[in-house]
């Protein structure tokens, strides 16, 4: 997409000219908070979006509320089997109970693609609120069930909340675990491109530390009665 420098929207957010490598990004689960966050910032940043949902209609309808924010995004929905046919990086933006169901028919389509973790297996109501599957994370178990993919975890610790405040930058830091150094750095442009200082935060098995932080994150945004308690890494 060929966009002018920083474009100024009338009664609408900025787009910002694009930097670094744009890139088709597929994000299962796209109509959720989260997902939907993730793909209007990438879209401000000049990315094309493909929302993946288990219905089509339903992406549809999102990828077209997604579009009314600024016009002319570049913003599709399709069902997350198409999704993730169409991107060159996938996105899962599942909950951790809709890993099982979902991606095995996505493997396929994942082959040889950097397949981006959010997930953060919690579980509210109960005595323990980080419950990790037994591969130790939610990211070891999304790789676990796309074996032919790479899997970068990321993503975990920026709030869907502060991800709709178009107005204001994300304050907070990018952390990215995984086994591919060039899968990571790909994944820290994708963050740096939406304003976020990235920081490689080692390999997949550290996705399960990184993970947990969010449940500490819940925690102090509940004692604090606050919605963006985020991370800052001290010493770089
Ligand atoms: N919310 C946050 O602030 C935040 C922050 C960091 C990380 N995360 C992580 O990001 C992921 C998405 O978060 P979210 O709050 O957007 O979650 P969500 O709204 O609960 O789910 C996202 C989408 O997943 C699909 N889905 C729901 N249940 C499913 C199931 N059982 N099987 C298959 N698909 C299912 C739904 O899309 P369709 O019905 O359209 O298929 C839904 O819109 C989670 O793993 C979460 O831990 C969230």
């Amino acid at each position: 997409m060929d966009l002018p420098p920083s474009i100024g929207l009338p009664n609408g957010p900025r787009i910002e000219a694009p930097k670094g490598r744009l890139v088709n990004i597929a994000i299962l689960g796209g109509t959720g908070k989260e997902g939907a966050g993730l793909a209007i910032r990438w879209a401000l940043a000049g990315h094309s979006i493909i929302i993946g949902s288990r219905d089509a209609e339903r992406a549809r309808a999102k990828a077209a509320e997604l579009r009314e924010i600024a016009k002319k995004l570049p913003i599709v929905g399709h069902t997350n089997a198409e999704a993730a046919e169409l991107g060159d990086v996938v996105v899962v933006a599942l909950p951790a109970t809709g890993l099982q169901a979902t991606l095995p028919e996505v493997a396929s389509a994942c082959r040889g693609k950097i397949v981006v973790s959010t997930v953060v297996p919690l579980t509210f109501g109960g005595p323990r609120l980080f419950t990790p599957p037994p591969a130790g994370s939610a990211a070891e178990e999304v790789q676990a069930l796309l074996p032919e993919a790479t899997v970068v975890a990321a993503f975990h610790h920026i709030a869907a909340h502060e991800l709709a405040e178009l107005d204001e930058p994300i304050n907070c830091d990018l952390l990215v675990c995984g086994h591919d150094a060039d899968a990571k750095e790909t994944v820290a442009e994708l963050g740096r491109s939406m304003g976020l200082r990235s920081i490689d935060a080692g390999p997949l098995s550290n996705a399960g530390p990184v993970e947990g932080i969010t449940a500490v994150l819940a925690t102090i945004n509940r004692r604090y009665k606050i919605k963006n308690a985020g991370i800052k890494i001290t010493g770089l």
